[in-house]
């Protein structure tokens, strides 16, 4: 029993640890431009997806799991060395329970069309695993509950180019102080866990849908991701 608590106490002041949960409650400015941490999984890629699925499903208290529907976890091929990161799921997505499936997926399958790419050869996934209420920004807290599984979930999925989506998916990879206007169209390397990937940013296609003049820009880190591909020489 005695054991089985302190067990329990020590995941507890790791969780925080990793977290940054003295950053959260102290309420200062939050520095994410540092390394990424990461869970420290086990098993198969499979295995470490589903423990990952088990750790969200078993997250509490949380708005954003109260009044969703479903978790909205992953869609793609697990073999993907292209990974995109979007904001939070929208109705659709809760409804169905796999990421970009309503009008800002559909640019988004249109976009990567666009340069030969597609659902079964890109893995998509998302900052936070449940809908936000009336389509809200996930807040900091949310985005920090959930930031030790999306990192760990790039780094189980490995890939070798990351592609941001919005400002919330900037931000929360890479600094509060970017801005996605400034910030998209440019390569960087982030060590997320044991990882480092190329990332880049661009706008999401519920942006673009409400400014559709922006187009053309996301066309130009479409072509980016393009040479990028082909300069890495995946084969996907
Ligand atoms: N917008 C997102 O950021 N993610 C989704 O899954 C759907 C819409």
């Amino acid at each position: 029993m005695k054991a089985k608590l302190n067990q329990k106490l020590i995941n507890l002041i790791e969780y925080y640890n990793l977290i940054n949960a003295d950053i959260i409650f102290k309420n200062i400015p939050i520095d994410r431009s540092t390394k990424l941490k990461t869970l420290n999984l086990e098993g198969s890629k499979l295995e470490k997806l589903n423990k990952l699925k088990n750790l969200i499903k078993s997250v509490k208290n949380c708005e954003l799991k109260e009044s969703a529907n479903n978790m909205v976890f992953a869609d793609g091929n697990i073999q993907s060395k292209i990974m995109i990161v979007g904001e939070g799921p929208g109705a659709q997505e809760d409804k169905v329970g796999l990421p970009f499936v309503g009008r800002a997926g559909q640019l988004l399958d249109k976009m990567l069309a666009a340069i030969n790419l597609n659902r079964k050869n890109v893995y998509i996934t998302n900052v936070v695993n449940y809908r936000p209420p009336s389509n809200r920004k996930p807040n900091d807290e949310e985005i920090f509950r959930y930031l030790p599984y999306l990192s760990s979930h790039i780094e189980t999925i490995n890939p070798k180019i990351l592609l941001l989506l919005g400002s919330t998916a900037l931000n929360t990879i890479i600094g509060d102080e970017e801005v996605i206007s400034n910030a998209r169209g440019k390569w960087f390397q982030k060590d997320i866990g044991k990882i480092k990937p190329w990332v880049i940013a661009s706008f999401h296609p519920a942006f673009l849908m409400r400014q559709p003049d922006k187009k053309k820009l996301s066309w130009v880190d479409l072509k980016m991701i393009k040479a990028k591909i082909n300069q890495i020489n995946l084969s996907n």
